[in-house]
């Protein structure tokens, strides 16, 4: 049974990127994710996302969050948590669930500020080894 790494090219099934590329020995990542889907509509960017994951290096399927904050073109923030299972065939997926934090104008206005929602992620390409 291969262990869950987080470091690599997922896809999302609204069609997002994530790619992580740093994962450190104490559980910390870094990467960027490049979301398919706006609140406005409009074109995205590759936007910085920074997180930990649980027991790393250690058996079992780790447990993880990130936030992502959106770069330039959005002043909303999105926090997501999940963990990573690896079927019988040896491949991954990261369930996720998300909460996304818009900024509104006024105290008013916060009840209908935050969203939530699922993701999963499969690999984009497979990673030899
Ligand atoms: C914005 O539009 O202001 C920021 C982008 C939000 C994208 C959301 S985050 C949760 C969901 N999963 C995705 O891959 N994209 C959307």
């Amino acid at each position: 049974e291969r262990k869950c790494q987080l470091n690599g090219l997922w896809r999302n099934e609204q069609d997002s990127l994530m790619e992580i590329s740093v994962v450190r020995d104490n559980g910390d990542f870094q990467g960027k994710y490049l979301t398919r889907v706006t609140l406005a509509g409009g074109c995205a960017r590759a936007s910085p996302l920074k997180g930990a994951q649980q027991q790393p290096g250690e058996g079992g399927w780790p447990t993880f969050a990130f936030t992502v904050r959106w770069d330039k073109f959005s002043n909303a923030t999105t926090a997501f948590t999940g963990q990573c299972f690896v079927d019988m065939s040896g491949k991954e997926t990261l369930t996720t669930m998300w909460l996304l934090r818009e900024a509104v104008g006024s105290l008013k206005e916060d009840w209908k500020a935050t969203r939530v929602g699922r993701n999963v992620f499969t690999r984009k390409r497979t990673q030899k080894e």
